[in-house]
């Protein structure tokens, strides 16, 4: 879920809708705004895409132009306000269970993000007290905790202040379990907006005479680049000219403050009528970006943050790639190059899975969790899991100050800026460099490799972005290709080595965007069954390694490409530069540039890139907001 909040003197409305237009990617099942305007609270919510709110916020606008009944001014014109985006856990995706949740006096608002564990127990506990329920989510519970701790406040002789709305949101802080950032307002303490977190993103922004609260940065980016990082179970309290942050027992404690450096208009999509084709189209400034400064003068990869020695990273003898989605699949092509380069096992495992399994784990395993967001709920758990365990954890991570950083050991981040559209691809491209240097930066660390050739591997690196941008200038025929095989039932996807992982990506791209059936599959394994799949001109897309270096290899899938063919299959093979051996097993051809094989799926992934989100946009979805998805999913 996406959450902001706004305290200053301009009207809210306008600046919480523009926020939550920025943080639509986080869910867009419905959205919903409270604002405080003078002693009143006005609300609004939808089931839906934010769009659908603002179409009914503004025929409110045209049939009622004074809708505050009490007060001359209307709901564009408080300066106080909380507004939410919702990706739904808890109750279905309805107007009802849309965020903010009211207590029944309509004074007191909440909005949330995560999941309130022991809701069923509060909720039980509050029907036993007579309180009515007007929604399914455990949210609701939050808002009728607040108004109960209000009223025993009020009612011990506290009067209306920002502090009281802090002091009570303590207090359901405390009664809470599981996962949540909530924001509050009240209607009698105009000019606060309250928010928490715990195991949740939160962050604060800090403007003039104007502060923020929101999930990420992106929603306040246009007004303010000064912000707030919050610790685990903390508060924090903002006016127009305050900021107060208490723990949950109301000991002061203090953020980390931190710049901004984002250009804003890396928020805007910039003439292009996809934030996911603007994002393809930056891959080779973010891969740039990602390896600026990486080499030392003497030849060392640098980490950005290491809170670990080089003796425990010679001591590690086993390595765990733990991720989610996109992420997994650029640990599944991390895992060739780390084997290959430090000759240590390196086991690639879904976040979701890893903790449950009970995994065998020591000081000497490392960690590496990857994730764009990092705040994914499961790939946290899995690092807390690790962590328990004595393991060390090293993260790679798009997003400065966010919550899977800050608690690992040592973190290297990907310098994509922000990815906005809810399919991955520049994020997916830089964590892929960002698993070659952390490749390097072991053998490097444990003797294994030297300067020289580390250097000559992120000279090779420093060529693609280059190589991206020749490709991106010519992949217009790929465009035609989706168009069409847009009515195709199901398209399949086969690779070998790093380009298996590729294959899984392809399709998970095509099931996300386009809602077509695809699987990626190990060429080699498709004779072992699924090639049962292959009909009459069953469109395959092949994956096909270089000719160079890893011949067997190429060999191996042109046998997997006639195999298919022979089934009647329509081949699309995306292949090397002047690899003639598999012109005549090709329907269509894709030329990719030449590229040494362990960095192959930095160019093959790209036709993939474009092929899923032409085709999505050939059937009419939106691109950047597939149904059903988040970007940054923050529950387990
Ligand atoms: C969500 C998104 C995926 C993403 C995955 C992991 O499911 O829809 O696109 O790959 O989370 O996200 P992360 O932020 O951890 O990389």
């Amino acid at each position: 879920c996406g959450i902001v909040g706004y305290a200053g003197a301009r009207p809210a409305l306008g600046i919480v809708l523009d926020g939550l237009r920025r943080l639509e990617y986080r869910g867009y099942d419905s959205a919903g705004v409270a604002i405080v305007c003078d002693d009143e609270l006005l609300t609004e919510k939808k089931a839906g895409k934010l769009a659908n709110l603002e179409k009914v916020l503004s025929e409110r606008a045209a049939t009622n132009p004074d809708d505050c009944a009490a007060s001359p001014v209307g709901i564009g014109d408080g300066t106080t306000g909380i507004g939410h985006t919702r990706w739904a856990t808890h109750g279905g995706p309805t107007d009802r269970n849309a965020h903010p949740h009211l207590a029944p006096d309509g004074r007191v608002a909440v909005i949330h993000n995560g999941i309130i564990e022991n809701f069923a127990k509060l909720r039980a506990e509050l029907e036993d007290d007579g309180v009515q329920f007007t929604s399914d989510t455990d949210t609701e519970c939050a808002a009728h905790l607040l108004s109960h701790a209000l009223a025993e406040l009020r009612a011990a002789g506290g009067t209306d202040s920002p502090q009281l709305l802090a002091a009570a949101m303590r207090v359901v802080c405390r009664r809470l379990e599981g996962a949540f950032t909530l924001l509050a307002v009240d209607a009698a303490i105009p000019g606060a907006v309250v928010g928490a977190r715990r195991n949740s993103p939160l962050v604060v922004g800090r403007g003039e005479g104007e502060n923020y609260l929101a999930s990420d940065v992106a929603a306040f980016i246009e007004h303010t680049r000064e912000a707030v990082e919050l610790g685990q179970d903390q508060l924090v309290l903002i006016t127009a000219d305050s900021i107060e942050i208490t723990d949950f027992d109301g000991q002061p404690a203090t953020g980390k403050d931190f710049h901004i450096d984002w250009d804003s208009s890396a928020a805007e999509k910039g003439g292009y009528d996809w934030f996911m084709l603007k994002e393809i189209e930056e891959q080779p400034q973010a891969i740039a970006d990602t390896l600026l400064g990486r080499l030392t003068e003497t030849g060392e990869i640098a980490l950005d943050e290491v809170r670990l020695s080089d003796q425990d990273l010679r001591d590690v003898d086993k390595i765990f790639i733990v991720a989610c989605g996109t992420a997994y699949h650029s640990g599944m092509v991390a895992k060739y190059a780390i084997e290959h380069w430090t000759r240590i096992p390196c086991e690639v495992e879904l976040a979701s899975e890893f903790r449950y399994r009970d995994p065998v784990l020591d000081r000497s395993t490392l960690i590496v969790v990857i994730s764009q967001s990092g705040e994914t709920m499961d790939t946290l758990m899995a690092l807390r899991h690790a962590k328990e365990q004595k393991a060390r954890v090293l993260a790679i991570c798009n997003t400065n100050g966010s919550t899977i950083p800050r608690e690992s050991d040592a973190v290297l981040y990907t310098h994509g800026g922000p990815e906005i559209a809810v399919a991955s691809t520049k994020a997916f491209l830089t964590q892929l460099v960002a698993c070659y240097l952390i490749g390097l930066h072991l053998a490097q660390v444990r003797g294994i490799k030297f300067a020289d050739e580390v250097g000559a591997v992120v000279a090779q690196l420093q060529e693609m972005p280059g190589k991206l941008r020749e490709l991106l200038g010519r992949i217009e025929p790929v465009r035609e290709l989706a168009r069409e095989l847009k009515s195709e039932p199901t398209v399949l996807f086969i690779g070998r080595h790093v380009g298996y992982p590729v294959a899984l990506e392809g399709a998970l791209k095509l099931k996300e965007l386009a809602y077509m059936h695809a699987e990626g599959f190990a060429a080699g394994e498709l004779k072992h069954g699924p090639i049962a799949l292959i009909d009459q001109g069953t469109p395959v897309i092949c994956v096909v390694p270089s000719p160079v270096g890893r011949g067997m290899l190429h060999d191996k899938i042109v046998s997997n490409i006639q195999e298919v063919r022979a089934r009647g299959a329509r081949t699309i093979v995306i292949a090397e530069e002047g690899d003639e051996a598999v012109v005549r097993y090709a329907d269509h051809l894709i030329y990719v540039p030449r590229t040494p094989t362990l960095l192959a799926p930095l160019v093959t992934t790209v036709p993939l890139q474009v092929f899923a989100a032409e085709i999505a946009a050939a059937r009419g979805h939106d691109v950047d907001q597939p149904r059903n998805l988040a970007k940054s999913v923050t529950v387990e």
